[in-house]
């Protein structure tokens, strides 16, 4: 199952979904880039998530709160103290450091030397803000976007006249000086997360918990994620964060192992109440019927872009057997199909004339591509073989090529290729945006 994950890097690399950070100069702790094909994705992927947790919700909305905050936000949520903290060893003979509960033995994975008693790690990344480097200037990079929801709620509430039960969406950069980054964009110290905190009544949180925990499922099933390889795993007591009453995991069997790909937390009224107590304003609401005044309790779903990108690739990615394009003589080995669902495919249609060397062909292929770039994500595509160019757009997940042939010349239509069952279809080119729009959104 390693060898999986040797060969979706490969390919990440070599089409340009990931690249590694700072590649020329040598990479960059755990550092990811996002490439031409990989852009698109995750916008597809964060797309959908705002989607389905804002426009689709009647009582959800959005913000895009600052990444430096004022460092008295993060000794109010907890993070500077022991709460966000992770037990870190040293190994005495090689240097290496390693998360404790990372290990399955009490040597050094590394060399077998012996490691040192275990101290507090703070995975808060500082910086310095202004031109003194100072401790008056320092802050931190945000280690979750939530807190700049928590200190906005009575803008929020004000502004958007909000009534409880009501929630924030937010996708952001987050960042932690994770001690044992790895298994590629899996666990990184800067990665992006897509959270939602859903603002209720003390006595709904219960009943809110399940709503959004089996709503957060469905939203990855429903974007084509197999169900053998999801499951809900509820956090012991002892492995809680500092700020959760009760947590759910979201897991996806890896090759790398079951993890967690999104938190459904409780985190009951520990960051309106911690940020009233320290901010001197009073992050209270005030039920205009009942005239009750209370701490809301939040309940908060918790993903990650980077996780979910890495998830729906591997979900996608399928070897076929002695190839499934069978219009060249030459042996197949096996060839690359990237199954990922329409909403998120990086390219959606590609336009390939059957031959470059036509100026006619090219011509009418060059328009037909004009005509689509305007609509969706596409390629032009003339260099190789038409069997090599179906491979390589099956290859990064196109859901349509596009063949402009001689017959176009004569009847003005193209053939439509549909990279799950490869039927190709007739179509006339004043119909294709119509039916493609209409395939994109069945
Ligand atoms: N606000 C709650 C919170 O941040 P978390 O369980 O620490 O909760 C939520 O993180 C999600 O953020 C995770 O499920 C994961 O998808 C993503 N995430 C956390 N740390 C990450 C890391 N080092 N690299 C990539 N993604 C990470």
């Amino acid at each position: 199952m390693e060898d999986l994950m040797s060969k979706i890097i490969s390919l990440a690399k070599r089409r340009g979904f990931v690249f590694p950070s700072s590649e020329i100069y040598g990479g960059f702790g755990s550092c990811y880039d996002y490439g031409p094909l990989g852009v698109e994705m995750k916008n597809n992927i964060k797309r959908s998530w705002w989607k389905e947790m804002t426009q689709l919700q009647e009582n959800i909305v959005g913000l895009d709160a600052a990444i430096l905050m004022n460092p008295k936000v993060w000794q109010a949520s907890g993070h500077l103290t022991a709460g966000f903290a992770d037990e870190l060893v040293e190994c005495k003979k090689c240097h290496h450091r390693f998360r404790k509960d990372f290990l399955e033995k009490d040597k050094c994975p590394d060399c077998g030397g012996q490691l040192t008693e275990s101290r507090k790690f703070n995975l808060m990344m500082k910086t310095f803000i202004g031109a003194l480097e100072d401790e008056a200037a320092v802050t931190y990079l945000r280690a979750e976007t939530c807190q700049g929801i928590y200190v906005n709620f009575l803008n929020v509430l004000n502004s958007s006249r909000s009534k409880i039960p009501f929630g924030i969406a937010q996708v952001g950069k987050a960042f932690r000086n994770e001690i044992t980054p790895g298994n590629f964009i899996y666990r990184t110290r800067e990665f992006e997360q897509m959270e939602m905190q859903w603002f209720c009544h003390p006595k709904e949180a219960d009943k809110f918990f399940e709503y959004w925990k089996e709503t957060r499922m469905k939203w990855y099933l429903n974007l084509g994620i197999k169900k053998e390889n999801l499951r809900f795993r509820e956090v012991a007591k002892e492995e809680l964060a500092h700020y959760a009453k009760r947590a759910v995991d979201i897991e996806y069997k890896f090759p790398f192992g079951w993890k967690e790909i999104e938190g459904i937390h409780n985190r009951g009224d520990w960051d309106l109440s911690n940020h009233s107590k320290n901010s001197g304003q009073k992050l209270e609401y005030l039920d205009e019927e009942t005239k009750e005044k209370y701490y809301p309790y939040i309940i908060e779903t918790s993903a990650g872009a980077d996780r979910s990108f890495l998830t729906f690739l591997i979900n996608a990615y399928q070897e076929v057997k002695g190839g499934r394009t069978k219009t060249t003589k030459a042996v197949k080995e096996s060839e690359i199909l990237l199954e990922i669902h329409k909403d998120l495919a990086p390219v959606k249609a590609a336009v390939l004339p059957l031959v470059k060397n036509k100026p006619e062909l090219v011509k009418r292929a060059k328009e037909v591509y004009e005509l689509l770039k305007t609509n969706f994500v596409c390629q032009y595509d003339e260099v190789d073989s038409i069997g090599r160019r179906y491979r390589r757009q099956d290859e990064i997940g196109t859901l349509f090529a596009i063949t402009i042939d001689f017959e176009t010349l004569e009847k003005k239509d193209v053939t439509l290729r549909d990279r799950d069952t490869m039927k190709q279809e007739r179509i006339k080119i004043d119909d294709l945006v119509g039916i493609i729009n209409q395939k994109l959104n069945a």
